[in-house]
């Protein structure tokens, strides 16, 4: 219930991409918020008012001309309760009307008669990719984003007119994800901040291979808390079966040599590096391109091992290094072994967790290890986790470079 308390209005004007508004009425009512649903009479051609209040339980508002208010002032009645007004879709022509302060319809009406410093105005375009290319949507784009309000997309692929390029809608879930992330704090902002997750996967022939119990769920986690504060965040995962958080970018790699190497040219432009990745300590020598078959009676092989590389110690070295955040999954001894990792990699903070009871699960509990002492964050579900660590590593380990504005 992640917009538990928040009132939204949701803009939907004349595109196709309306049967997604409608998904994502239903989206952000699962995600607990109240939805007060504004549609252009465009809007209306596509989907009915009685859809969209079926999906919200509250009637639909179609034009500032209301005499149901007892005031009839529609646009500051519904712009005064909203928390945000989210359009979605987006077309160009209501783009085009945003960029220009039209008030002659009650959507773009209440846009401009918003309060703006406590009712954000989030925009997600739809349109043919041609249409998105003219500079005059162009134009108009950057005019509303200097104006304030956030454009969400648009993400490129095949379009409902068969052509393929920039202009279709984000999905629902991107754009539920993106309206939450708007709504907390602005911790890192203009920060970049760079994170490994998962396991790493190290073969042994082409059809086995060594791996760590990591789902990456943590991981994960910390990058979408970190993307909501508002840093940009490269999140460098090993295999693992997660979609990858709004607003972050995704490097995939395989073993922990891949992931050493796509890290350390990396890390100097970072000012946060957090390794949540449970990298394999060894990996196997010399592995064999073909598959080892079994050959009854004569037992199993016998792997030569060596060591992988110590990414976050690597990072931790580097004379342009980040502040380093490492992760400890221990089973015994936990704040001991977490306070001599702390030194030994010589890190900035340590977070430390028993690992069999947090392996592939949702919740997790742990210990903020640093040099003035040690903060416990209660069990909680892995987001919350996440965002109390960005907000403590935010608060007590200044990044190397000031907060841009
Ligand atoms: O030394 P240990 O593996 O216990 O340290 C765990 C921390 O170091 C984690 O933050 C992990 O991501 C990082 N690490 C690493 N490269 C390795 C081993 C661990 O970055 N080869």
């Amino acid at each position: 219930m992640e917009l538990a308390g928040k009132h939204i209005v949701l803009g939907l004007t004349g595109g196709v991409a309306c049967y997604k508004g409608a998904e994502l009425a239903r989206e952000l009512v699962k995600a607990g918020a109240t939805v007060q649903v504004v549609m252009t009479a465009s809007a209306q051609q596509f989907v009915t008012p009685l859809l969209l209040q079926s999906l919200t339980g509250r009637p639909v508002a179609t034009t500032q001309w209301d005499t149901t208010q007892p005031n009839a002032m529609a646009h500051i009645n519904l712009s005064r309760e909203a928390d945000a007004i989210l359009v979605a879709p987006a077309t160009a022509d209501f783009i085009a009307r945003l960029a220009q302060g039209r008030c002659d319809e009650l959507l773009s009406l209440l846009c401009v008669a918003r309060p703006a410093e406590r009712c954000g105005l989030l925009v997600a375009p739809a349109m043919n990719r041609e249409m998105w290319a003219h500079p005059a949507t162009q134009r108009n784009a950057q005019q509303v984003q200097q104006d304030g309000a956030v454009l969400l997309g648009p993400a490129s692929g095949s379009q409902a007119c068969g052509e393929i390029g920039d202009g279709r809608m984000l999905e629902p879930l991107e754009i539920r994800d993106a309206l939450i992330a708007h709504f907390q704090p602005k911790v890192l902002k203009g920060r970049r901040v760079l994170i490994t997750a998962g396991p790493t996967f190290e073969a042994i022939d082409p059809v086995r291979g060594i791996t760590n119990r990591s789902s990456g769920k943590m991981g994960f986690a910390i990058a979408r808390a970190a993307a909501e504060a508002g840093a940009q965040v490269t999140l460098v995962a090993g295999p693992v079966h997660l979609p990858t958080p709004w607003g972050v970018t995704r490097l995939d790699v395989e073993s922990a040599r891949q992931m050493h190497d796509a890290v350390l040219p990396l890390a100097p432009s970072h000012d946060l590096f957090i390794a949540t990745a449970a990298v394999a300590d060894w990996r196997v020598q010399a592995p064999s391109d073909a598959k080892i078959k079994k050959v009854a009676g004569q037992g199993a092989p016998v792997l030569a091992m060596t060591e992988n590389p110590d990414i976050l110690a690597a990072v931790a070295a580097l004379p342009q290094a980040p502040t380093c955040v490492g992760f400890a999954a221990e089973t015994h001894d936990i704040e001991r072994h977490a306070r001599e990792k702390l030194q030994r990699k010589r890190l900035q903070l340590v977070v430390a967790n028993h690992g069999p009871s947090t392996f592939g699960r949702d919740e997790n509990e742990l210990l903020l290890i640093d040099a003035k002492g040690t903060t416990a964050l209660p069990a909680a579900d892995k987001l919350t986790l996440a965002r109390h660590l960005v907000a403590h590593i935010a608060q007590h380990h200044p990044c190397r470079t000031p907060p841009s504005n």
